[in-house]
């Protein structure tokens, strides 16, 4: 849904700070998120992640929308011992945006 993706792409400037996407994306406080969806937690190269982070990615979390939504309503409270420093996205609305837009970017 192209609409929603638009709307998912002002949503990531929540993101930006610590992520890139796209075309020579690097991995700055937080990791490449241009692949994400679908792939498993903790598999970017070169990203030195939280020990909990690791551990959930060997024990096979994938980034399916419903996790990856989950993780982005509340990342401490989904995740504890995240290094990720972000309060959450609260509305369901923002949350679906931008799993679209992030789905989009991977295309
Ligand atoms: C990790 C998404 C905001 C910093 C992650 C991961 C995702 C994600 C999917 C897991 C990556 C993986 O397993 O490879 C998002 C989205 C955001 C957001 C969609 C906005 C809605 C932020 C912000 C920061 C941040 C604002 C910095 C203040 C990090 C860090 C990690 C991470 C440091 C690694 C976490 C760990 O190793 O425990 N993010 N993020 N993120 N993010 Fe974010």
């Amino acid at each position: 849904d192209a609409d929603l993706a638009a709307k998912g792409e002002k949503v990531f400037r929540k993101c930006k700070s610590c992520h890139q996407v796209g075309e020579g994306a690097k991995n700055k406080v937080g990791p490449i998120l241009s692949t994400i969806i679908g792939a498993p937690a903790a598999a970017v190269e070169g990203f030195k992640y939280s020990k909990v982070m690791k551990k959930a990615g060997e024990e096979g979390l994938v980034w399916t929308d419903e996790e990856l939504i989950a993780f982005l309503a509340k990342p401490k409270a989904y995740m504890k011992g995240t290094k990720m420093s972000f309060a959450g996205l609260k509305k369901e609305s923002d949350q679906l945006a931008v799993v679209e837009y992030l789905k989009s970017v991977g295309e």
